[in-house]
């Protein structure tokens, strides 16, 4: 693991009980995934990285090009094949109090890998997964990837509770995002997505993969869409770093379409992996 300058064990990597990550997820993070030993659109995750730090008054810990060596040296150390890159950047270690410490406090930095065979041939692709709808109680700003993924995680245990894989937020009316990715349904040769905003994070596999659907001739239209509207769609799908694109056959127990994955999700999936190999 990578902590503050230093490449250490996993049982020597530590951090201060007083890091603001801890005590007040005053933290940001982000998951770059790793395909045939490379790292996928490392530019977008770092320049994302950059706008989060920005919007909490953060600086970049380091430049981009040291960030991307410290990612490789991970990778290449820890041989990882498939899997993916975890990064958190902290305000740092302070006396604890509401008020952010002096702008000279340094930054906590950790970087991890987790191996993840399969995550390109993934068994779930070719099955399609459950959500279940649940109502978005996180903050205001979604597009700040803060490590305050309390909200998300009770999301996830909602859905296993039921049997499902993951949840949908909604809120509005309108659905939001998964708790981990971002949520699109296709209507006719119509793809829909929530617009960027504040609501929803900017999902670096959500622009690949809007930038090729568009490049496919395909139809989008980012904007927000309702319950009943994914209820009444003809497939569905959702996209992360994690996931890539994974093909949604039920919502809230109700099959979608045919309940089998649909064919644009498939499809996208096939030409995002094979722009990214
Ligand atoms: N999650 N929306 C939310 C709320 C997310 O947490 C994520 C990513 C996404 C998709 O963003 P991207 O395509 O850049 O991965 C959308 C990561 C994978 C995670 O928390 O593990």
């Amino acid at each position: 693991m990578y902590v503050n300058g230093d490449y250490l064990p996993e049982d020597r990597a530590t951090v201060s009980v007083f890091d603001r990550g801890f005590l007040f997820a005053d933290a940001v993070y982000e998951v770059t995934s790793v395909l045939d030993g490379r790292l996928l659109d490392f530019a977008g995750h770092a320049a994302r990285l950059e706008r989060s730090l920005n919007e909490l008054g953060m600086p970049m810990p380091m430049d981009r090009d040291a960030l991307l060596d410290v990612h490789r040296r991970l990778v290449d150390e820890n041989g990882i094949d498939e899997g993916l890159v975890y990064l958190q950047v902290t305000r740092g270690a302070a006396d604890r109090d509401f008020a952010y410490p002096d702008a000279d406090t340094p930054q906590t930095v950790v970087l991890f890998t987790q191996a993840k065979p399969g995550l390109a041939d993934n068994p779930k692709a070719r099955e399609g997964i459950a959500v279940v709808t649940i109502p978005d109680q996180r903050w205001g700003r979604r597009d700040i990837k803060t490590v305050q993924l309390l909200y998300p995680s009770m999301g996830k245990m909602a859905a296993k509770a039921e049997g499902a894989d993951d949840a949908w937020m909604v809120e509005d009316g309108a659905v939001t995002e998964g708790t981990s990715n971002n949520a699109y349904i296709v209507r006719g040769d119509t793809i829909i997505t929530r617009q960027l905003g504040h609501k929803i994070l900017h999902g670096i596999t959500r622009k690949a993969v809007l930038r090729l659907a568009r490049e496919a001739q395909m139809k989008v239209e980012e904007r927000a869409f309702t319950v009943d509207e994914a209820r009444g769609a003809d497939e569905a799908f959702v996209t992360s770093a994690s996931s890539f694109v994974m093909p949604v056959v039920r919502i809230d127990g109700q099959p979608i379409g045919d309940g089998r994955p649909g064919r644009v999700a498939t499809r996208l999936r096939e030409i995002y992996l094979d722009e990214a190999r």
